[in-house]
């Protein structure tokens, strides 16, 4: 954690409240008793929801709590994330939807639980026939095409993890992960459709295994058509790979504590960290709190409107809704292509009844104007939710009243990669909602609020996050790195999981999330680490120096905003920032380029050398500075101070 991390404030005072729809309540997969039953007995609770799944061997003990903190769930139980998926579901529901998925351009597929079982074996027996084993790491690296959640559960069939790429990451960030997890095949795509232009996910591959001598294959889905570079004997054509496969697949019986995949995400070094989750815990909790907290309905039409490069597409787009046999929608394109309407206008064609999405989607909408929702019938529309980042007040009431038609309740969903599954969260037909408020934990899931030396706070007070009960789908580890993993999240207090995040408990009882203590950042809900950005500009030969921080926008929740000292023979100018930019663009990918750069003969430091990114925050926020008196060259503040108005006012984004 940061030495001068801000002492949390916790002064937001919001009254409204929102009760169940009776309807809904009355119709509920949850009712208020489940809390109680759950309190009264949490290992019991969750070996209930566990076997909502199809086991192939029964587990002999529900949690071992002998290693903390590496917890085992369900052990020596056997299950296949795929087939909970889909074969236990061809009997009833083959013929059922999977996936409406509707691509960027306006081309369309209706996948049933059929075909998706179908295109999944297919894909399992071609994988299985490059020698791809199980145990083995599979990169993907992908848009959101239906190959991607198909590729997630062929590796999961044959045993084999996968780790997904976020397609916005550039070939560096793709190589790192790849030889971090020791990926031997790396499932992709020509393109992808983005906003109406083409990303090279190919070439940024190509570019990668440049670096990866051990990748054996690229298998290669054919989307945009465009031309691309060859490697003979290393790429294959998935539509080639999967033609003479068989429709049927042996699935491997998985150990409930076996790896089921690797997300990277940022901590608050420059190297990412490799979530790890496992088996049969990370299913049951995926699976139970989509029913939950979206009460699912066999007749819904469920749309999360994430990408299955972060861990929200993973639990609530793949694992969650296809454990539960639901119908979903899926979107490969960007939401104003090709035009600002372009979600309402899917919703209303397809009758989506839940909607998934981020607040900063939101708060875009927001500027984009009521117009466009307004132009459609949103009216199937009966539960909405929010991920990813504190969703203010304002946005929760235009997500309510402009898509939500006034009537439908909004879940406000509090969880991480790390976590797997939702932690905290209304429940739709039990919870009044408070606009901002993410309620209470879930039934199973118990936290608290903690001070400096891990004491509870008193109700009202601002402080620490913590997890105080192991839960099923949570993170077994960081792979390759058990140190990082006892040092990042259980070092700090005895006992307890410590989020990285503040939050203050209301005088219901509600928590309301304050955002990350840590050097992390939160941009478009996505998670970005302030020394990794810092690393990715000190890369560059013109820089000296740099500290990055996170600024408050109005649409994104946070901006990036950087400080730079070049290197004394190196003049600075605006070629020069939009290099850097670019530059962070290379290693790290689009989302992490700085919203503006400001370059300073020097940066704020302690008498010990340490960068105040404190003040920094004070200078981009508009602050009036913190205490100043520990500083080593306080005349540097107000020169930045200076500058950096001028950066943020024509701070310009691409
Ligand atoms: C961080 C986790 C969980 C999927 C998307 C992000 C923030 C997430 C909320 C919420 C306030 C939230 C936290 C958390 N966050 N949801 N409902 N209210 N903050 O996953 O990239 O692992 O980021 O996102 O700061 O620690 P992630």
């Amino acid at each position: 954690m940061s030495d001068d991390r801000p002492t949390i404030e916790a002064l937001q005072v919001e009254d409204r409240t929102f009760p169940p729809p009776a309807d809904l309540a009355a119709a509920a997969n949850a009712k208020a008793e489940i809390y109680d039953r759950a309190a009264a007995d949490p290992e019991a609770y969750w070996a209930e929801e566990a076997k909502a799944l199809d086991w192939m061997e029964p587990w002999d003990q529900v949690v071992d709590r002998s290693n903390h903190p590496f917890y085992k769930w369900f052990v020596g139980g056997k299950l296949n994330a795929s087939v909970n998926c889909l074969d236990r579901h061809l009997e009833r529901r083959g013929d059922k939807v999977a996936f409406h998925w509707e691509g960027e351009p306006g081309d369309t597929q209706t996948i049933t639980y059929r075909d998706l079982h179908e295109r999944v074996c297919k894909l399992a027996n071609g994988l299985r026939s490059l020698g791809v084993q199980r145990g083995d790491r599979v990169a993907i690296y992908m848009g959101m095409v239906p190959e991607l959640p198909a590729a997630m559960l062929a590796c999961a069939r044959i045993g084999a993890a996968h780790t997904v790429v976020f397609g916005g990451f550039s070939a560096e960030s793709l190589r790192d992960r790849i030889l971090d997890c020791d990926c031997r095949t790396v499932i992709t795509a020509d393109e992808a459709w983005r906003g109406g232009r083409h990303i090279p996910l190919k070439a940024n591959v190509d570019e990668a295994l440049l670096e990866c001598p051990d990748v054996e294959h690229s298998v290669v889905v054919k989307r945009t058509g465009s031309d691309v570079e060859w490697t003979e004997g290393r790429d294959r054509w998935y539509h080639e790979l999967v033609a003479d496969q068989a429709a049927e697949c042996e699935p491997e019986a998985m150990d409930a504590e076996d790896l089921l995949y690797i997300l990277y995400t940022s901590g608050t070094t420059g190297k990412p960290k490799g979530i790890v989750h496992t088996t049969g815990g990370y299913l049951t909790g995926v699976a139970s709190t989509h029913k939950y907290v979206f009460d699912l309905k066999e007749d819904d039409v469920y749309w999360c409107a994430a990408d299955c490069g972060w861990v929200t597409g993973h639990s609530y787009i793949v694992y969650g809704p296809l454990c539960n046999g639901a119908t979903s929608v899926m979107f490969e394109g960007a939401p104003n292509f090709p035009a600002e309407d372009r979600l309402w206008d899917i919703a209303e064609r397809y009758k989506a009844s839940i909607l998934y999405l981020a607040p900063t989607a939101i708060r875009m909408f927001m500027k984009w104007g009521t117009q466009h929702p307004a132009k459609h019938d949103l009216s199937s529309l009966r539960l909405l939710g929010s991920v990813g980042e504190p969703i203010n007040p304002e946005a929760w009431m235009w997500y309510h009243e402009h898509i939500g038609g006034g009537q439908a309740p909004i879940v406000d969903t509090w969880w991480q990669t790390e976590t797997g599954s939702i932690m905290i969260s209304p429940l739709p037909g039990v919870t009044t909602t408070k606009p901002g408020s993410a309620a209470q934990p879930l039934p199973g899931v118990t936290a608290d609020i903690v001070d400096e030396v891990g004491t509870s706070v008193p109700q009202g007070s601002g402080g620490y996050l913590v997890l105080t009960e192991p839960w099923p789908a949570m993170l077994r580890t960081l792979y390759g790195d058990d140190d990082r993993f006892v040092e990042t999240y259980w070092s700090q207090y005895q006992g307890l999981y410590l989020a990285g995040d503040g939050a203050r408990q209301d005088d219901d009882g509600y928590y309301w999330l304050l955002g990350r203590i840590d050097d992390v950042m939160n941009v478009s809900g996505h998670r970005l680490s302030t020394i990794e950005i810092e690393s990715a500009l000190v890369d560059h030969p013109a820089v000296a120096e740099s500290a990055v921080v996170g600024r408050h926008d109005d649409t994104t929740g946070q901006a990036i905003a950087a400080f730079v000292t070049l290197k004394s023979e190196v003049h600075g100018d605006d070629d020069l920032i939009a290099e850097l930019r670019n530059h962070v663009a290379i290693k790290i990918g689009p989302i992490a380029k700085p919203k503006s750069i400001v370059l300073t003969d020097d940066l704020p430091k302690t008498r010990s050398g340490k960068i105040m990114r404190r003040l920094l925050r004070d200078i981009s926020e508009n602050r009036q500075l913190g205490d100043v008196t520990t500083l080593a060259n306080a005349e540097v503040v107000s020169e930045i101070a200076d500058m950096a108005s001028d950066a943020h006012a024509s701070g310009d984004e691409g």
